[in-house]
Parts: structure tokens; C-alpha cells; sequence
């Protein structure tokens, strides 16, 4: 079977484990880069991207394959050519994988149903970003081994791609999960099909009870005109201080931060237990693992 990374459905548990304790291995040097056959692999963003696009870049790199990116700006498509066009062009060189982020939801899948060929998700739309997910577990997992810890996923979950592949991905590993929004950023319809055993509050007062608190950015590209005026409603109550952080939880972020929106200057500045940056440095281990594990 061609592999694919394009939703955490795609993986099983044990697979899972196989690229969160490569990528932890990596990250300490304990595994050594296996010399395999040069690939060629297309790096499209068709979306802003800083650190998922350079960690998967250097993370190619590193494993001593080829690496050819490409932006919006950078192709056809900014003269006219159509998605599918510019897709059929870009297969018709035989990359040996394509890594793809994409504003519209499943455009990953139907790449994969209709050309067969290597890919992993770099996030699509709202629906899934799969790698993050992934290093956020790999992460976890260096810091609380097999624990089944306590998580809460604050901000924007209705258009966070990040969230719906956390859930999924927490949910399989049976971590006890606490959803943090205002109902408007929140669609519990969509989360039960997911899981109904995930808790809801609205509000930050009361996080005595977790391990890790995972922020979120709102998604202002992907929420209409109407929901716009709930960015200011949003920060007067949600944006993250160092009172709501007295139980002293991990604190991460799949980046970028807008700060003073989610996540105070304060807290960003001078929080012990934040995790930020090294979630950007373990993507890059992720990342290698999950370019070994498509291989
Ligand atoms: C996220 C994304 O693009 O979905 N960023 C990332 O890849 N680290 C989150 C976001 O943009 O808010």
C-alpha cells in the first residue's frame, strides 16, 4: 500500500508510538539517519506557513533527500492555472512524495485517491494538520512517558485544524480532555462523533486540574464577517494570564501566537512551564520520522 499522513485516521496506535519514539530518539541522538535511496519530495504551501514549512524542509534535508518547495506566489497558480492543473503538472515529474497544505478541506485526500502517490497533510482547511498533532504527542510523550494525562485545548476549536487531529489523537490514547471556548468557537455536534467522554467549560477560572494547557489561535481566515466582532469578546475572557496559571500546567501552542489575544505578553515572556519553542524543535524530529515511517 502507498502510505499517506493525511488524518490521524490513517494511523494506528502502534504506528503512532513508532514515529513519536523515533522522533523522541532523533531529538536525543540516540537513532542513527539510515542511509536510503535519495527521494524527491514537493514541499506545496499553498497557505503562510513558517515553521511547518522549514522544519519539513530541514527535516528532508537532514535524511539527505531533495526537497523543492513551492508557494502560491511562487507558481502557476497565481497566473490562472487551476488546482487540479497545477496538481497533474507537478505529479507528471514523479516526486516521490508530496507534502501539502491547502486552504480547502480533503484536497489531500483527492490527490491521494486519484494519483496514488505518497503524501502527508500539512494541514487542510479546518479539517486536519496531522504532523502537528504528532509532535505535540511526541513531545508529551518525552515529558510524561505512557501517563495518561490530563489536557485542555482552549480558543478557536471550530476552525482549528490542530484541534480536530489533537482530539482524535488524544482520544485514541485515552487522555482525559477539557475543551475550553465560548460556543461560538465551539461545534459539539462535530466532537461527539469524536468522543463522548470530553468535558466543556467556558472559562479559564478553573484549570486546577490539568497536566497541559494547549492554547489556540483564532482562525481569522476561516470565520465569516458575523463571528468577526467575537475576536475582542473572545480576549476580554479567554486570553491566557499568569492567574489562570497557578496550578502551574505545561503550556503549548502550535504557533504563531497573536499575542495579547490567546496568550498574554506576561505569560509568553516569563512562564517557566512553557513549551512553545521546543514544540517547534521537536517538529523537525516529526518530521523525519514521519518522512522514514512514508518511505
Ligand atoms: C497551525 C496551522 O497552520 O494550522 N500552525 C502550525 O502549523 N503550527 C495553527 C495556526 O495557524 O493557528
Amino acid at each position: 500500500m502507498i502510505k499517506k499522513i493525511i488524518s490521524i485516521d490513517d494511523l494506528s496506535l502502534k504506528e503512532i508510538n513508532k514515529i513519536a519514539d523515533d522522533a523522541i530518539k532523533f531529538s536525543l541522538n540516540k537513532k542513527k539517519i539510515k542511509k536510503s535511496k535519495v527521494k524527491n519530495i514537493f514541499n506545496l504551501f499553498l497557505e503562510p506557513s513558517t515553521r511547518t514549512t522549514v522544519s519539513f524542509e530541514l527535516a528532508a534535508k537532514k535524511l539527505g533527500h531533495n526537497i523543492i518547495n513551492i508557494n502560491f506566489d511562487k507558481s502557476s497558480l497565481s497566473k490562472g492555472e487551476t488546482f487540479n492543473d497545477t496538481i497533474a503538472t507537478l505529479v507528471s515529474m514523479k516526486p516521490d512524495a508530496l507534502i501539502i497544505r491547502d486552504q480547502k478541506e480533503f484536497s489531500p485526500k483527492e490527490i491521494y485517491n486519484n494519483y496514488k502517490i505518497p503524501i502527508i497533510n500539512a494541514g487542510d482547511g479546518k479539517n486536519e494538520h496531522p504532523t502537528q498533532s504528532l509532535l505535540d504527542y511526541a513531545l508529551l510523550k518525552k515529558k510524561f512517558g505512557n501517563k495518561k494525562i490530563t489536557i485542555g485545548i482552549c480558543g478557536d476549536i471550530k476552525h482549528s485544524r490542530v484541534a480536530h487531529s489533537n482530539i482524535k489523537l488524544f482520544t485514541k490514547l485515552k487522555y482525559n480532555i477539557e475543551l475550553i471556548a465560548p460556543d461560538y468557537f465551539l461545534d459539539k455536534k462535530d466532537l461527539l462523533r469524536i468522543n463522548k467522554n470530553i468535558s466543556y467549560s467556558n472559562s479559564l477560572d478553573n484549570i486546577r486540574n490539568l497536566d497541559v494547557i494547549m492554547m489556540l489561535r483564532i482562525q481569522k481566515e476561516r470565520i465569516n464577517k458575523n463571528l468577526k466582532s467575537s475576536v475582542s469578546k473572545f480576549k476580554s475572557q479567554y486570553c491566557l494570564n499568569l492567574n489562570h496559571l497557578k496550578s502551574s500546567p505545561y503550556l503549548m501552542h502550535p504557533g504563531p501566537v497573536n499575542r495579547n489575544i490567546e496568550i498574554s505578553d506576561q505569560v509568553l515572556d516569563t512562564y517557566h512551564k512553557s513549551l512553545i519553542l521546543d514544540q517547534v524543535n521537536m517538529g523537525v524530529y516529526v518530521r523525519m520520522a514521519c518522512l522514514e515511517y512514508l518511505f
